[in-house]
């Protein structure tokens, strides 16, 4: 089956794409992952999501372009200089709240919130703070995860910390969950 994207790419895309290249901003999600976050998303009608890792906002404008005029994404980062490009090409929509914070804070703070889909794609709700990430999804809701296949970028120590993740994700309580060695290695799970 051919992999490419053969649907339409959300407006932003493309600028947003060059500011990030133009920023020398190398940790975007790839198209194919961005294309089953659009989704995904487009499954969720009069949802709340939230996504753990703005980037400069190219996930982010996937996962708007799926979702219903009814939802709302809450999107953080703790750096201020890729927010500012999201800021730039997604900030007049008004679904989207893109906040600058970081991982740990913004879990301390958020900790009485419900979403329906997380995309989490940061340390904290990955590496970092898996429980009470989970602890924020409500019933149904979906978790995601990409980057789990071997990346040539990660560092010495990181291959055995994303293993540990795994185990730690098939053996949580809540989550039902499917791994798919496709794009850089996505991971789905559905809280129960
Ligand atoms: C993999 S990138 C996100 C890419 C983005 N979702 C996309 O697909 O284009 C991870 C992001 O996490 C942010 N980050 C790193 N440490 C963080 C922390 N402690 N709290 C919040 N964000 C953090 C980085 O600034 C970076 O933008």
């Amino acid at each position: 089956m051919n992999e490419n994207i053969e649907q339409s790419i959300p407006d932003e895309y493309w600028k947003i794409d060059e500011d990030t290249k133009a920023a020398g901003f190398n940790m975007a999600s790839d198209m194919l992952t961005c294309s089953l976050l659009r989704t995904l998303a487009s499954a969720k009608r009069g949802s709340t999501f939230l996504e753990m890792g703005t980037g400069t906002g190219l996930s982010t404008a996937w996962i708007l372009d799926g979702m219903d005029a009814a939802s709302t994404l809450t999107s953080f980062d703790n750096n201020e200089t890729v927010l500012s490009i999201a800021r730039k090409h997604l900030g007049h929509d008004r679904r989207l709240q893109l906040v600058h914070s970081d991982g740990e804070a913004w879990l301390q703070q958020n900790a009485d919130k419900k979403f329906d889909f997380i995309f989490a794609d940061t340390w904290h709700g990955k590496y970092l703070l898996l429980n009470e990430t989970i602890a924020l999804l409500n019933p149904g809701g979906i978790y995601m995860v990409d980057d789990m296949l071997p990346q040539p970028n990660w560092p010495e120590g990181h291959a055995e910390k994303a293993t540990q993740f795994v185990i730690d994700l098939e053996n949580h309580p809540d989550l039902t969950l499917t791994k798919q060695n496709w794009s850089t290695g996505i991971i789905i799970a559905v809280k129960k």
